[in-house]
């Protein structure tokens, strides 16, 4: 069976490798990566994401049974839509399913048909009605811009005039039209937690929980990234929180979809906020694999992937075999460039990364590309060093070796992925 995937993170070298490992035996990247391209078994095709046409024409000609879409952009523009139009099977909603990630207040508005547990918040497209509300409110408060803006647009505001400047920010262009409209909702506070749920669009199924690290610095310090580390299962949200998720968040918004006549197969992502009290409330809704969670939890999977993706995406998931986990725990840290999330350079040399690797460690490629035979950095994120073992000290432990292992000229990591279980078992 050969497998597309449109991507070029991390979360696509996982995906590979982890379809790799059962029934599928070629997967072919687009535009894939460093690690995508030296995958065995594996092939990168140099379009971009948005070249519809030539994805479709690619598998078409070259028996694709299935295509795998990583990111949300391309999903916002309607891939799915049109590699369906053109009959070939795909894993990933379609646009108007894309926008409760694509849109903040159109998911807003979902939320709140459907009854799901979220900040309360209010949209504008005025500056002195939003300025007027932030002030009635009082800080702290968040700030987001409605549409995708790559990680960047949410403001989380300690003071009101904060949060005027990022309205501000957002109405005078800072963000394209992705900032003509925002959402100003409540500062919650608790843990956060990734929920990933695979459907149909008609059942769910959920996957390991997972907790990302979107800070730079230890102790969830500086500035958002795009996620410097993760772990899964998350020990706080036990068998019952997630049963709870599940049948109070994740299948009512599909149930809502499916009313609305939305085609939704693919990854439900919940970012949610565990209150200290237990109570878990949505942050926001992706229409894809979280990255890096996707890394941390693709180790643990027992049910062949690719098994599961299809009963997605030809519509027949409530007949596939329940999902297994393999035991223990899984952790990736990733290692950036230095700099990122700022200015940062490219084309530093990468060496290491086979001592790296080993029975219990996978380095998946984040932003690499092959230069020559040379393996260089190409991006803020450069790798995910992930472990497995039989509890989180052991498999920080695994992975810190590894990411010590590995050299390039700036090399960053956060100390502290994990931090918060790295005592706990598995
Ligand atoms: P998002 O882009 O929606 O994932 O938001 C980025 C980050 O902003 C989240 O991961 C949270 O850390 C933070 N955030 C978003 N909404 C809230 C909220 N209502 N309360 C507190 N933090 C939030
Ligand atoms: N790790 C956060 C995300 O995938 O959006």
């Amino acid at each position: 069976m050969k497998v597309l995937i449109v991507g070029n993170g991390g979360r696509e070298h996982a995906l590979a490798w982890k379809l790799l490992q059962s029934e599928v035996d070629q997967v072919v990247c687009v535009p894939g990566n460093g690690g995508t391209a030296t995958l065995k078994g594996c092939n990168n095709l140099p379009l971009p994401v948005d070249d519809f046409q030539g994805i479709a024409q690619f598998a078409l000609n070259h028996g694709i049974s299935l295509v795998v879409v990583g990111p949300e952009l391309p999903l916002s523009l309607g891939i799915s839509d049109y590699l369906r139009s053109q009959g070939i099977t795909v894993f990933g909603p379609t646009q108007a399913g894309a926008q409760i990630e694509a849109s903040k207040s159109w998911a807003k508005d979902l939320m709140q048909l459907a009854g799901i547990p979220t900040a309360p918040s209010q949209s504008f497209t005025e500056l002195e009605a939003a300025k007027a509300y932030i002030q009635a409110q009082g800080a702290p408060i968040v700030v987001k811009v409605d549409g995708l803006a790559a990680g960047k647009g949410v403001t989380v505001a300690t003071t009101v005039e904060q949060a005027w400047t990022a309205v501000e920010d957002a109405f005078t262009g800072a963000f394209g039209i992705a900032g003509q409209r925002v959402v100003v909702e409540e500062c919650l506070t608790g843990q956060e937690v990734s929920v990933l749920a695979l459907t149909d669009g008609l059942s769910v199924r959920l996957l390991l929980p997972a907790q990302d690290h979107k800070r730079i610095g230890e102790a969830d310090t500086g500035a958002n990234t795009g996620g410097m580390g993760a772990y899964a299962p998350v020990p706080i949200v036990t068998p019952e929180l997630l049963d709870r998720i599940q049948q109070d968040i994740l299948e009512p918004v599909v149930a809502t979809l499916r009313a609305r006549g939305i085609d939704y197969r693919g990854v439900l992502y919940a970012g949610l906020m565990i209150t200290p009290s237990g109570e878990p409330r949505v942050i926001e809704f992706n229409c894809r694999f979280g990255d890096p969670e996707t890394q941390a939890i693709l180790p643990l999977l027992a049910t062949p992937l690719a098994t599961l993706l299809l009963a997605c995406s030809e519509q027949c998931l409530a007949a596939a075999p329940p999902i297994k986990w393999k035991p223990g725990v899984a952790v990736c840290v990733v290692t950036a460039a230095q700099g990122y999330p700022g200015a940062y350079t490219k084309g530093q040399v990468i060496a290491g990364i086979d001592q790296a690797e080993g029975p219990n460690v996978a380095v998946f490629h984040a932003g690499t590309k092959l230069q020559g035979q040379q393996l260089v950095t190409d991006g803020g994120r450069v790798l995910g060093v992930t472990a497995w073992g039989e509890n989180f000290e052991q498999a920080i432990a695994r992975s810190y070796a590894a990411v010590e292992a590995i050299l390039y000229e700036g090399k960053y990591y956060r100390q502290d992925i994990g931090y918060r279980v790295k005592t706990v078992g598995g």
